[in-house]
């Protein structure tokens, strides 16, 4: 008898193994990490609680030194953000990103455009710091948002680094979409691990004495 006969039964088991959670096998994906717009390596199963895979573009300036770096790795899905991503806490520290979050097996096999970086300011503010090896920052200084740039973050956590692994807090300006990063989170970037403990974000006021 071919499936096709019983379309009735097919459907019902087909149903039953998408619904039952843990039944199906684990995601496989692909993992690197290099400098340069893209990268390949081998293919991974991914542990427990790494549901999706991910391909992240980014662009960074440390200290007014830039870099431009890819991975490609196993996330958890509701950590993962699909699109871009500008972060700003001064004018020469800096992160944008783009990122592909799916969950088939190899579907972070491509690569995605790398992210738009628009310098130009657009008039908003935000406190600014950035502390390693702390948990809080204090945010006195300021910083000038730009390009998509409207809301203010305080980000605190770990980053880890290869094997290196450390406290860290910072405050600057981000687009919205760095709002979807919430507090217990392991985020990507194209060089370091994050794990959040405080992920604030709040729309950027606008300097004092300027209409919005
Ligand atoms: C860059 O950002 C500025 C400020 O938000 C905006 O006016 C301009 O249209 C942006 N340019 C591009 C190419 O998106």
């Amino acid at each position: 008898m071919r499936p096709s006969t019983r379309p009735g039964h097919f459907l019902l088991a087909l149903t039953l193994l998408c619904t039952l959670p843990g039944l199906g096998r684990p995601l496989t994906c692909e993992v690197c990490k290099g400098s340069g717009p893209t990268c390949s390596g081998r293919m991974k199963t991914c542990e427990a609680g790494k549901d999706a895979c991910v391909v992240l573009v980014g662009e960074s300036s440390t200290k007014g030194s830039q870099s431009v770096g890819t991975l490609k790795a196993c996330v958890k899905f509701s950590d993962c953000y699909s699109g871009f991503v500008s972060t700003t806490m001064s004018r020469d520290d800096y992160m944008v990103s783009n990122a592909h979050c799916c969950q088939t097996d190899g579907c972070n096999q491509g690569s995605v455009p790398p992210p738009q970086n628009n310098r130009t300011e657009n008039g908003r503010m935000c406190p600014s710091c950035i502390a390693p090896f702390q948990e809080t920052c204090p945010g006195t200084r300021g910083v000038r948002c730009v390009g998509q740039e409207t809301h203010c973050i305080y980000f605190a956590g770990n980053v880890q680094a290869g094997i290196f692994n450390t406290k860290f807090a910072t405050r600057g300006c981000a687009t919205e979409s760095a709002c979807y990063t919430k507090a217990g989170a392991e985020v990507p970037s194209a060089s370091y691990l994050y794990f959040l403990r405080r992920a604030d974000c709040l729309p950027a006021p606008w300097p004092p004495g300027r209409a919005e």
